[in-house]
């Protein structure tokens, strides 16, 4: 008798182990499907840095080259005697970010090892080109307003059209 007793209590708990590790994976699965359901009304979007932004005023750079904005913006600000514009900070190589090496008056890729002066024409390593620039024009409040949606690129002859540099 005790011993059908026991048999039929580990029956019960065998049925109930069972019955609710069944429910168990039920529930995970059907909040799985859920969780994919309210997933496709969150599209993966890539969000990226704005095309269009201010980097302030001309008389806030002197001449040379201004990593100001280099990490926020991946550009640098290139300041002459009597024009200002903005290089992307991207080789043309395979699109590392060179480093500006002020004491070599240069920039260096590290990835490859190309070379760029100063106004960014290529002068060593892979790079077959050189790096690009963005659209500059002056605000209506007087600031620097970038336009990197648009570029130009000196083995074309751009880089004298309008907007690829501003007067200063
Ligand atoms: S990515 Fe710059 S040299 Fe290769």
């Amino acid at each position: 008798m005790v011993e059908a007793t026991k048999n039929l209590e580990t029956t019960i708990n065998r049925r109930r182990f069972l019955y609710f590790t069944g429910w168990g994976f039920i529930g995970m699965f059907l909040i799985t499907l859920l969780g994919g359901v309210v997933r496709f009304f969150f599209p993966r979007t890539i969000i990226e840095p704005p095309t269009r932004y201010k980097i302030g005023y001309p008389s806030q750079y002197t001449q040379g080259v201004s990593e100001r904005f280099k990490k926020l913006f991946r550009i640098w600000i290139v300041r002459e005697a009597n024009s200002l514009y903005v290089i992307e900070a991207k080789c043309t190589h395979l699109g590392c970010t060179p480093n500006w090496l002020a004491s070599e008056g240069k920039f260096k890729c590290p990835c490859h090892g190309s070379g760029f002066t100063p106004d960014g024409i290529n002068i060593e390593g892979p790079a077959p080109r050189p790096m690009e620039r963005f659209k500059v024009a002056l605000d209506t409040d007087g600031q620097i307003i970038v336009d990197a949606g648009i570029r130009f690129r000196g083995e074309r002859g751009e880089w004298d059209k309008p907007g690829a540099f501003l007067k200063v």
